[in-house]
């Protein structure tokens, strides 16, 4: 507690160095999710991504255990395959320390707490510690009552809402989490952003097996249409509307104008549905907790004003229904991947890509990054003065 209460005073010339630097990362955004540019034959090892991102969270203000917790987070989204939830994330976290939007030692509070349920206050503290925290309380009350939900505010970007819910599941527990952000949805019928991405996940495990949803209720995340751009490729209907309010399949324009379409869409393919789903996230984020919601988040790019943010965590024990629960997930889950399929791939459940690119990371022996990613932690590294992640040739992978 001592350690957590002693703030950690910025240099000047650091600090200096970090602005520039963010700014610098945000323009690189745009080119983060090409694949086709790794490090030739060339990874970063989980552990050595962990070193990294600890050293340089501590070196702007997070006390070490709070650093590592982001670094785990961090890493766990690289390893999973959701790039645009990991590393690159980094310069955003800095950045709102830097313009002192995020408090870096701040420890989250249980404001109410009532027998299976709890608000949390995170005190504008790192996203990914007052998630941490809100889902181990949450745990603990399933373990006590066979549920435990909790809504919490004042928090900021938690990363990927699969994170939590695998917290759960490593107690054999079923895990949900959502969170609410900064406005880019644009409800059904309108032409404004309203609504976040607002991710959800939930997760079970199976006998030898697991099920863990991990999505934006969004078509579409920003990132993939920042892909398309890059490949100079158009996007499919429904992803994204342009300046005059209508749909575009011009990426370009999609990514300047920042008004994503929710997930199904247009009205005539669902699309309702999908603004549904986000306003739900909103109910048992912002709504719940007393956050900023929906329209009244910052906008992602605005670096004056805090996020305030809300998420949800929620755990539920099987065993509290009775026995069974992991048996019939496992039968139905393998029913499903034994489904006839309408080309050569077969049926997947959620999660399984996830499987896939952690496999692939294991059986490489660490993590591919793009190579602008791995120079711009280069100088980050040199600017922050914390030591440059090293690199390792890749193992064999077929
Ligand atoms: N904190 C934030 O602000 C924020 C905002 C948006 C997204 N996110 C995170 O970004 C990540 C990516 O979100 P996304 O919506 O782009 O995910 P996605 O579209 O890549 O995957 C969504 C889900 O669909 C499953 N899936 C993919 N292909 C499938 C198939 N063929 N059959 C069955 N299931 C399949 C995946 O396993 C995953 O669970 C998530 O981890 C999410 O939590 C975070």
């Amino acid at each position: 507690m001592l350690a957590r209460s002693i703030s950690v005073k910025l240099n000047v010339n650091i600090k200096k160095n970090i602005s520039k630097l963010s700014r610098m990362l945000c323009n690189w955004r745009t080119i983060t999710t090409c694949s086709d540019s790794q490090v030739d034959d060339l990874v970063v090892p989980k552990q050595e991504v962990i070193r990294f991102i600890t050293e340089s969270m501590h070196k702007v203000g997070a006390n070490r255990e709070d650093a590592a917790v982001v670094a785990q987070h961090l890493m766990t989204a690289d390893y999973r395959g959701h790039f645009s939830h990991g590393m690159n994330r980094l310069a955003m976290y800095i950045s709102d320390i830097d313009n002192k939007l995020t408090n870096p030692i701040a420890c989250p509070e249980t404001v109410n707490d009532f027998q299976a349920i709890a608000l949390v206050d995170g005190k504008n503290g790192l996203g990914q510690v007052v998630g941490k925290y809100s889902m181990e309380l949450a745990i603990k009350k399933a373990e006590k009552y066979g549920i435990g939900l909790v809504s919490t505010r004042g928090s900021n970007h938690y990363g990927i809402c699969g994170y939590y819910t695998l917290m759960a599941m490593e107690k054999n527990l079923i895990g949900f989490s959502a969170t609410n952000t900064s406005p880019l949805m644009v409800p059904t019928r309108s032409t404004q952003a309203a609504l976040g991405t607002n991710p959800l996940s939930i997760g079970m495990r199976a006998q030898n097996d697991e099920f863990v949803l991990d999505m934006a209720t969004t078509a579409v995340a920003l990132g993939k249409i920042e892909v398309a751009f890059n490949k100079e490729q158009d996007i499919p209907r429904g992803w994204a509307l342009g300046s005059d309010g209508k749909i575009t399949t011009n990426s370009g324009e999609a990514l300047k104008n920042h008004k994503l379409m929710p997930l199904g869409g247009a009205e005539e393919h669902s699309g309702y549905k999908g603004y549904g789903l986000g306003v739900m996230v909103e109910l048992l984020c912002g709504i719940l907790s007393g956050s900023f919601y929906g329209p009244n988040i910052r906008y992602w790019t605005d670096a004056n004003r805090t996020a305030n943010l809300g998420h949800c965590f929620m755990a539920i024990d099987p065993k509290a229904f009775g026995s069974g629960a992991e048996n019939r997930l496992s039968h139905l889950l393998s029913q499903l991947r034994a489904l006839p399929v309408s080309s050569g791939e077969g049926v997947l459940v959620a999660g399984d890509l996830e499987r896939k690119a952690m496999a692939k990371v294991d059986t490489c022996g660490g993590i591919e990054y793009h190579k602008n990613q791995i120079r711009i932690c280069k100088e980050l590294a040199g600017k922050l003065g914390v030591k440059a992640m090293e690199l390792i040739k890749k193992k064999h992978y077929d």
